[in-house]
């Protein structure tokens, strides 16, 4: 009989320590970092080391007042759910935030059994909503990191990030998506740890974004603004343009083996900026900027030599497509990539009325807009300047 009750006792005495253990290994993982910032909303996503339930406590600078605030979807938390898309709204323009993520990990969940264990938070962090009428905006963009994230660290220390307000990745970043948690070790843990988890980070799908078996998951790590992966996006006087290119070959090639339907999702996103640059938020901006990872196809790209080269069937279809939109939508800068060759093509009036710049795979560039025009600054790995230019506007 004793022997029966020390044996049993030393069960549960394992089970505690296990569960300790397990306690102990609990963490937000990845993050936080924050997406899609505007002057009165904010999304702020992160990853827990297990299904977990998880919130943001947020407050105002200064302020003791703490609201939490949970992911929903169809009027239930995530509750059993490691990723987490926490979208705030209602928040205050040009004003001051701290926030900090809680989460409690899902010990149990069965219908009428559902338990959680110790809660863990993380440190306060803060942000600042963006101001509707800023005259400045000042980003950082690169593209083609291709799953680098050592090389991203690289180029983005040789940029004043303290002064960079936002950070866009423009394709071609999370290469073949191929496995869950890609995106972390790609890019969202080196750009939370430098930047993301102030200031806001945007992905703009470039064609590797939309190939691998797990491609389809892509909005669990980045959020897409109104649904959509091309979006507008105000940053004061500023008017950006994130547009979503799509493959570099068409649909029907032998690779693709029947997955794609991109044709169609481009010629709807065509339709949709037909509308975008007839917009108010665009027309009355004072600056207006381009984000698109394959550079539409000019009669200047076409020029120059080893450029017209690599122009891939998916810049031809732009150009076919779009040129004249873009053509007739006041763009003092467009940002391009995909190419891994730099290139600078100056506004040629009537054929591509707008300066294309088209980042390579190991450069990045500094984008300080204000009110005398724009100043570009693209520097390559080996911090080589090659560009540096103002756009008058
Ligand atoms: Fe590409």
């Amino acid at each position: 009989m004793k022997q029966t009750i020390f044996a049993l006792f030393m069960l549960l005495a394992a089970v505690n320590v296990a569960a300790q253990g397990y306690q102990a290994l609990f963490e937000v993982e990845h993050g936080p970092y924050l997406q899609a910032l505007t002057t009165n909303s904010v999304v702020v996503s992160f990853a827990t080391s297990d299904r977990a339930l998880s919130a943001v406590e947020l407050r105002e600078k200064g302020s003791q007042e703490v609201s939490t605030h949970y992911m929903t979807k169809d009027g239930l938390r995530m509750a059993y759910s490691k990723h987490n898309n926490v979208e705030i709204k209602d928040l205050r323009p040009a004003t001051n935030y701290e926030y900090r993520i809680i989460a409690k990990p899902t010990l149990k969940y069965r219908p009428y059994d559902i338990r959680f264990g110790d809660e863990v938070q993380t440190e306060w962090y803060d942000f600042r909503t963006f101001a509707p009428d800023a005259e400045t905006f000042t980003f950082v963009a690169t593209t083609d990191i291709h799953d680098n994230a050592r090389k991203c660290e690289d180029l983005l220390a040789m940029h004043d990030m303290e002064q960079a307000e936002a950070l866009f990745m423009v394709g071609d970043i999370v290469c073949d998506i191929s496995r869950e948690g890609q995106a972390y070790e790609s890019i969202i843990d080196v750009a939370s740890r430098l930047f993301a988890r102030n200031k806001p980070l945007y992905l703009i799908r470039g064609n590797h974004e939309v190939r691998g078996s797990h491609c389809r998951d892509l909005d669990l790590y980045f959020h897409k603004i109104d649904g959509r992966y091309y979006s507008l996006q105000r940053f004061g006087s500023t008017a950006v343009l994130m547009l979503d290119s799509g493959e570099d070959k068409a649909d029907a090639s032998a690779v693709f083996n029947g997955v794609k339907e991109l044709e169609q999702y481009v010629d709807q996103e065509i339709e949709w900026l037909r509308e975008a640059v007839r917009s108010k938020a665009w027309r009355k901006a004072a600056h207006r900027i381009v984000l698109i990872h394959i550079p539409p196809t000019s009669a200047p790209m076409r020029r120059v030599q080893q450029l017209e080269e690599i122009l891939c069937w998916g810049s031809d279809s732009w150009g076919e497509k779009a040129l004249d939109i873009f053509n007739n939508a006041d763009i003092d800068l467009m940002i391009s990539g995909h190419t891994h060759q730099f290139n600078f093509i100056p506004a040629v009036k009537g054929e591509q009325n707008y300066p294309l710049v088209i980042n390579d795979h190991r450069s990045a560039m500094t984008v300080k807009v204000d009110g005398d025009g724009i100043d570009v600054k693209v520097i390559n790995i080996d911090g080589e300047v090659l560009l540096e230019e103002h756009f008058q506007q």
